[in-house]
């Protein structure tokens, strides 16, 4: 038995056809409900619906065999996985953004609002740029607006959302997209399974470019 762990979400449905495509349907798991774990016996596969950034949890600790989540998430947390593939899915980036008119002239310590405290102290501290990190947990947009934070640091997708608030990239970091993880003792154990399902899933970002 293979466990996924899927990130909740729309991002998790696409990843989930992905994996019935290669064979791993589990027809249940579009029933419209609350269950979070879905099993199809017969073809030997698990799935549960995390939290997109519990995934690397539940598959570093081997609750879960493998799993899909952000380049983001992997470069925050760093968790001690293996990144098996690129699926070219989720495609955003993560960029320093704020508002129009703010243009940092590094007289003062910046005051970076993000839910990404890693990826920002190590961005500014390759810069030498000294920062003051206010830790938030969504809704960032609204730092740099009520003056909480001179920029942020977060998740650029379409951009509306920054449009939306009058705020703008100022620079940005890096591209992300959906990463499969597998578990190390997973990997080694059940090699064979992890390494099919990960040539199946190969096949479909081939033919998705
Ligand atoms: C993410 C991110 C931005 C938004 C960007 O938020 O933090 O707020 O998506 O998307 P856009 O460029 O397409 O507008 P999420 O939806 O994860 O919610 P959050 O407020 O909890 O961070």
């Amino acid at each position: 038995m293979i466990n996924v762990a899927l990130p909740k979400g729309r991002l998790g449905e696409k990843v989930y056809k992905m994996f019935a495509l290669c064979g791993y349907e589990c027809p249940s798991i579009l029933e419209n409900n609350r269950k979070l774990i879905f099993e199809n016996e017969e073809k030997g596969v698990r799935y549960f619906w995390v939290k997109p950034s519990d995934v690397s949890i539940y598959v570093e600790r081997g609750a879960a065999d493998i799993g899909v989540c952000g380049k983001d998430i992997l470069l925050e947390y760093e968790p001690d996985v293996y990144e098996l593939l690129d699926l070219n899915i989720g495609k955003c980036r993560m960029a320093v953004a704020g508002k129009k008119d703010f243009y940092d002239d590094n007289t003062q310590t910046l005051k970076v609002a993000t839910k990404f405290v890693n990826v920002a102290k190590k961005y500014y501290s390759g810069k030498c740029r000294d920062i003051d990190i206010i830790k938030l947990n969504g809704s960032i947009e609204i730092a740099p607006i009520l003056g909480l934070s001179d920029v942020i640091v977060d998740i650029v997708e379409t951009g509306t959302t920054l449009k939306e608030n009058n705020l703008e990239v100022k620079e940005e970091i890096f591209p992300i997209s959906a990463r499969l993880i597998a578990n190390k003792s997973s990997f080694k154990f059940k090699t064979e399974e992890i390494e099919k399902i990960a040539e199946f899933l190969a096949e479909q970002v081939k033919d998705n470019d």
